[in-house]
């Protein structure tokens, strides 16, 4: 902890000192953990929607993109930069830092799934780390498109390192570089 610098430090003890109801959901724990572990990580996130995950994970980064089909703008957290567009016409346009940690958690059908993750594959930075969400349905129902839809297929054909969290809904980080 000492051989951090100071501000990171402080952003590290704010997060870990939040009251147990404060907490994101465990993947955005865990996503922002990765973030901290990167200098002024630069995080994109594919799917927005609320706001949950960037919330949580905004805060130890020091760049952040979100991108969403929907009206997102004001789920995402000050300082970040909104992406109104599809996931694909965002990885076309996209010129911001290559990212450290990109989250893909847009559309849940296998094909939209498989696209975001080679296009994340574009532009992500040395050294960086793809996670998946909802790759661990559980069960025949949790594979409904507004649940975890058909990302789990995805998940068993990534031949790059990875690991999976064998959670309901799951969570698959991948070291392409690894
Ligand atoms: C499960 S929600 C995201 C939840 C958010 N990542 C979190 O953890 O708090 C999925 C979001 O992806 C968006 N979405 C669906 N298809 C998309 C696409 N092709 N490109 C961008 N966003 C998409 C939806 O509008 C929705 O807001």
């Amino acid at each position: 902890m000492d051989r951090l610098h100071p501000s990171s430090r402080r952003r590290w003890m704010a997060k870990i000192r939040r009251a147990p109801d404060r907490r994101g959901p465990w993947w955005a724990e865990i996503l922002a953990g990765i973030a901290q572990s990167y200098p002024a990580c630069c995080y994109v996130e594919i799917g927005v929607e609320h706001g949950t995950s960037v919330s949580v994970v905004a805060p130890c980064c020091g760049e952040v993109h979100g991108c969403d089909v929907a009206d997102r703008a004001e789920a995402m957290p000050r300082g970040s930069r909104f992406w109104h567009m599809a996931s694909d016409d965002f990885f076309a346009r996209y010129d911001g830092s290559p990212p450290d940690l990109v989250f893909i958690d847009g559309g849940h059908s296998y094909a939209q799934a498989r696209r975001d993750y080679e296009n994340a594959l574009r532009i992500i930075a040395p050294g960086g780390t793809l996670a998946l969400h909802d790759t661990w349905p559980e069960s025949e129902d949790a594979t409904a498109a507004d649940l975890c839809g058909e990302v789990w297929r995805l998940r068993k054909e990534i031949a790059a390192h990875k690991v999976t969290f064998e959670t309901f809904p799951g969570l698959t980080l991948v070291r392409p570089d690894e």
